[in-house]
């Protein structure tokens, strides 16, 4: 299979982990670019469910190599968590698991900031998932964040560390007004043993993404979040911290655009977010429930209901245009099967005009009335189906009318279950 960028092209959680396992059977190199342990990334297999956070999804192959890149924002304890869960389970990550040693460490200071910013809020709060991805990614690009090769060297890393350690503290207790409970002795000395840990995984993973290039080896890279949580085009401030588009793949693992041949958008049959932020299709009523309770929509990482709505065509085709999508993968099309009809959404409505586009503010977005056409459901189980042609004839229109409504991207794959093996692949890339 050709190098290819996979990314969530709604608000994340669109089954992009599932589509990274299915895919890394024709990959050599799993490659993570950006986000944090914010990400929940579940892989169903061989009866198997792992939820990772940091570790690539592709992880589960013992022969393929995974690399956490330098764009990630990266959690130590959680990594290692994933990695003893992972040996637990007999699944050795020994010489091909890698993390660059540009990538950011995310620090318990980090965390407690990351709540006592939300707690400041109120109203107005994000909903972040409480792992300190902004506050991580803003002392990048403040250049005072320890990086994960600054673990190669205690002394410095305890200096740098201990100056991060007084400022944060200061922010903390007298602009934030909150508690500020760590203690240095005791993260240190747990950073001590992280560290002899961390340095055999630590590596110029750049480098080692370009060679396997050049050796004709094939790159998967792996988003985290999705589109409409990008830092730049997403719904700011609703977003994540990182930029989450394709085109991030590559200073987030440090080689160059020549090198993608695909972008492959993971897109959910309907939409979900969580935390808060404006959502034109979403449904808080019985229909809603249904699609939560059906597709089982709470966070991989904080365990929240995801708010659900229907599938939304303006936000996949400013998705096609920020991403350069070549591909559609479409996910969870089972959750509708007890549905009487289905909605799609066609344009949307601001201040009583048409439009086809997507807002680039908020401001409009909130605004937005969804327009909507309305399809008959396929009232039937559709998890024996193994190619298109076996799906019921609705589910097909159902389908074809999104796609079509999408520019018409070729779809890859249609993924009807959570298991490896519930994947109908349409049109394989060569
Ligand atoms: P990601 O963050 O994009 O990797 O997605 P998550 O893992 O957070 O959420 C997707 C959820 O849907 C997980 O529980 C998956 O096991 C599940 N899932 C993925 N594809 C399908 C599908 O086609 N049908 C059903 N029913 N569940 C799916
Ligand atoms: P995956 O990779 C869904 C959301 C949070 C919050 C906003 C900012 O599993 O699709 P942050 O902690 O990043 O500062 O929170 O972004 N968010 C996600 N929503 N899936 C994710 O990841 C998310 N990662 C962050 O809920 O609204
Ligand atoms: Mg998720």
């Amino acid at each position: 299979m050709p190098n290819a960028v996979i990314v969530g092209t709604q608000w994340g959680d669109e089954g992009k982990a599932k589509v990274i396992d299915y895919l890394t059977e024709r990959s050599d190199v799993i490659i993570r670019f950006q986000g944090g342990a914010n990400a929940g990334h579940t892989v169903i297999a061989n009866g198997r469910k792992f939820v990772f956070h940091l570790v690539p999804s592709g992880i589960m192959y013992p022969d393929k190599t995974c690399i956490v890149g330098n764009g990630v924002v990266f959690d130590c304890e959680q990594f290692l968590k994933e990695v003893d869960e992972l040996n637990d389970f007999g699944i050795s990550v020994e010489n091909r698991l890698f993390v660059s040693d540009l990538a950011h460490l995310v620090l318990p200071y980090h965390k407690a900031q990351d709540n006592a910013a939300e707690s400041n809020m109120g109203q107005g709060k994000i909903g972040t998932t409480g792992r300190g991805i902004g506050p991580a990614y803003s002392d990048k690009v403040s250049r005072i964040g320890l990086r994960v090769g600054d673990l190669r060297d205690w002394d410095l890393f305890t200096e740098k560390f201990t100056a991060n350690f007084e400022l944060k503290k200061k922010l903390i207790q007298s602009v934030y007004n909150s508690d500020f409970k760590l203690s240095i002795d005791e993260i240190l000395g747990n950073y001590k043993v992280i560290r002899d840990r961390m340095l055999s995984f630590i590596k110029d993973t750049g480098f080692l993404s370009f060679d396997a290039t050049r050796n004709g080896k094939r790159l998967l890279f792996e988003g985290a979040q999705g589109t409409f949580l990008d830092i730049d085009h997403g719904t700011y401030p609703f977003v994540t911290s990182s930029n989450t588009l394709s085109g991030y793949a590559c200073p987030g693992c440090g080689i160059g655009p020549s090198a993608i041949n695909h972008v492959i958008g993971i897109t959910k049959v309907y939409t979900t977010r969580v935390g808060n932020g404006p959502f034109p299709t979403e449904l808080n009523d019985a229909t809603g429930e249904k699609l939560r309770h059906e597709g089982g929509e709470f966070g991989a990482t904080t365990g929240r209901p995801r708010r659900c709505g229907w599938f939304d065509s303006v936000m996949i085709r400013k998705s096609a245009q920020l991403n350069g999508l070549t591909r559609l993968a479409l996910t969870k099309l089972d959750v509708l099967n007890t549905l009487d009809t289905i909605k799609i959404c066609t344009h949307y409505e601001i201040n009583g005009k048409k439009t086809e586009q997507f807002p680039t503010g908020i401001h409009d977005l909130s605004r937005a009335v969804p327009v909507y056409t309305e399809m008959e459901g396929w009232k039937c189980d559709i998890s024996g189906c193994k190619t298109l042609q076996d799906l019921p004839s609705k589910a097909l229109q159902y389908i074809r009318k999104l796609q079509n409504l999408c520019y018409d991207i070729p779809i890859l794959i249609v993924s009807i279950g959570p298991d490896r093996n519930q994947t109908i692949e349409v049109d394989p890339l060569v």
